[in-house]
């Protein structure tokens, strides 16, 4: 059995704006139906079909843009790897830098050592199903990772080097989220307009009884949903 119409036209828009900047203008029922040659009924329903799934919102008055669906992020100590795949979605990488860098006074407070000490920064876009969902900067002591560089983070998962490798085990971690605007250098990769809200999480985590990676997150604020499971008073 085929896929009814108004199916495959959807799955022609989703690829069409899975990679457009959020805002992007789309056309109106009857200009798709237009464009594409079938019926505005047709249309309605393949475009209802994508504002179901939160890839485009309808402003009422203003038309039908792009918005991208958030990802419900949730606060635990999972990799971006594995909350991705417990959601369905499938997770990939696009390593942007790999380097060793010196602390400057902020990174030194974070690991407790003194400014000036060497720190491997990894740069990762992270994707869920292609979509850009974050940039990634994860600052690792480079002294405690010897030999980190030599692995591919386009298709690995750093925590499961981290354990597998170093034998990392985690025993705490703090994560601190703050509202900001993305960075003019950032607007490309992020695929979303220059001065658009972003959510920055800050994750600090703990092994061996000291910080071993500081990672800083940027999702597009739309991009972004966050849950957590709400304890009981005791
Ligand atoms: C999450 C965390 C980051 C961590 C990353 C590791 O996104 N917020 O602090 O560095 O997962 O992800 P992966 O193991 O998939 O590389």
């Amino acid at each position: 059995m085929t896929a009814p119409k108004y199916r495959e036209l959807a799955e022609q828009l989703r690829e069409q704006y899975a990679q457009a900047p959020v805002g992007t203008p789309t056309p109106s029922e009857r200009q798709l139906a237009d464009d594409t040659g079938v019926s505005r009924m047709t249309a309605r329903r393949a475009i209802d079909e994508l504002v179901r799934s939160g890839l485009l919102t309808r402003a009422v008055g203003r038309g039908t843009f792009v918005t991208q669906p958030a990802m419900s992020v949730p606060l635990r100590l999972t990799s971006f790897t594995e909350d991705m795949r417990a959601r369905g979605h499938v997770p990939s990488s696009r390593v942007l830098g790999l380097e060793v860098v010196r602390a400057d006074e902020r990174v030194a407070g974070v690991f407790g050592t003194v400014v000036g000490a060497r720190v491997t920064l990894l740069s990762r876009l992270r994707l869920a199903d292609d979509v850009p969902m974050a940039i990634e900067r994860s600052h690792l002591r480079t002294d405690a990772f010897p030999g980190i560089e030599r692995h591919d983070f386009g298709v690995e998962s750093l925590y499961r080097v981290l354990a597998e490798e170093y034998g990392v085990r985690f025993e705490a971690g703090e994560q601190v989220i703050r509202a900001g605007l993305v960075r003019d250098e950032d607007t490309t990769t992020l695929a979303v307009a220059p001065g658009s809200p972003v959510l920055e999480l800050a994750r600090t985590t703990v092994a061996h009884g000291s910080v071993v990676e500081w990672t800083v997150s940027t999702y597009p604020a739309s991009r972004f949903e966050l849950s957590a499971q709400i304890a009981p008073l005791t």
